[in-house]
């Protein structure tokens, strides 16, 4: 090879294993993008909002949040996996990244080796809701007319592998039953239809019903967790209600293309802690039933160890069940 560009091609080597470091001490030089695998409205969205907004605060750049709904979730992760690993563009997501690895079995990219971890956020609670005229006002009611109408209900989830199905999955099994079955691209227009009563039932999280129960605007007849919800001080958890095996939480992480810069998972990680323990966050996330993770669980290695295990907890429930995605 030619001297002269044999020296070339070593400066050009030289130059970009410099720009690297300098890239992440310029981190971040222009908004960030966080993609929520899911329709606007809806709990996972409105996790990332009040977290963007809290984590743009300690970055001193604008993160906004960008809503890529379907396939239980699996589109807008498969998005971020895809991603230049620049750390402008994240991926807020929940329990779908333990279930999608097993659920899933033809996807058109690596769920679980396509991210990096940058930390948890937040474990949501889950209610069973219904809408406003269920003939129902307890939870044996509501399972005596699961059990007699069965596929005559309409039950709505975000898609296979939604912490909304998963949960449908539990409750039909603790019923011994099965309903109709109604995906959208999200639990926020799911909501919509169960509040002008074309759905009958959904399982979803505190922070896209409390609201609407307290409002009196749907049914509630138990939350999914050991104890009752602050916020929904007047709900009785699924054990004082009768189904002691209906319990789920849905935890929620944040996630960049693998191959991210170390020093900049880093420093969105030091961003998200801080963001966790910024006051307004934190009052919004108990009015809606909810609260930060523990400071060292916001880290990228306390995440992904948390992340493999559900993996491994949820493989054995899903190959049991027998049901997949594709
Ligand atoms: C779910 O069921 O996984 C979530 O509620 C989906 C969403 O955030 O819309």
């Amino acid at each position: 090879m030619y001297p002269f560009l044999r020296r070339s091609l070593a400066a050009c080597a030289l130059l970009a294993s410099l720009a690297l470091p300098a890239a992440a001490q310029q981190f971040p030089n222009r908004t960030i993008t966080v993609i929520v695998p899911f329709a606007a409205g809806g709990p996972t969205d409105t996790v990332a909002r009040l977290t963007a907004e809290a984590m743009g605060r300690d970055l001193g750049q604008t993160v906004v949040v960008e809503n890529a709904g379907g396939a239980g979730g699996t589109i807008g992760s498969q998005r971020v996996a895809q991603a230049r690993p620049d750390g402008y563009t994240l991926l807020l997501h929940h329990i779908g990244m333990a279930t999608a690895p097993t659920l899933y079995r033809r996807l058109a990219y690596d769920p679980v080796g396509g991210f990096e971890t940058i930390g948890l956020i937040t474990e949501v609670p889950m209610t069973l809701v219904a809408k406003k005229d269920f003939p129902a006002t307890t939870l044996q009611e509501a399972v005596a007319v699961i059990r007699r109408q069965r596929e005559a209900l309409n039950y709505a989830n975000a898609g296979i592998g939604a912490a909304s199905h998963l949960c449908g999955l539990l409750l039909m099994k603790a019923v011994d039953t099965q309903m109709t079955t109604v995906p959208f691209r999200g639990t926020g227009p799911a909501m919509q239809e169960l509040l002008s009563g074309r759905i009958d039932l959904m399982c979803d999280q505190t922070t896209n019903t409390t609201e609407q129960i307290n409002s009196g605007a749907i049914r509630v007849f138990a939350v999914t967790t050991p104890q009752r919800v602050e916020a929904l001080p007047n709900v009785p958890t699924s054990t004082e209600a009768g189904l002691p095996d209906f319990q789920v939480t849905v935890w929620h992480g944040l996630y960049a293309p693998k191959g991210t810069p170390a020093e900049i998972t880093q420093r969105l990680s030091r961003a998200l802690q801080v963001a966790l323990r910024d006051p307004r966050l934190v009052q919004r996330f108990a009015e809606l039933g909810t609260a930060p993770v523990a400071q060292a669980q916001a880290t990228p290695e306390a995440h992904r160890q948390f992340w493999l295990a559900d993996i491994a907890k949820w493989r054995p429930i899903i190959q049991a069940a027998g049901q997949y995605a594709d």
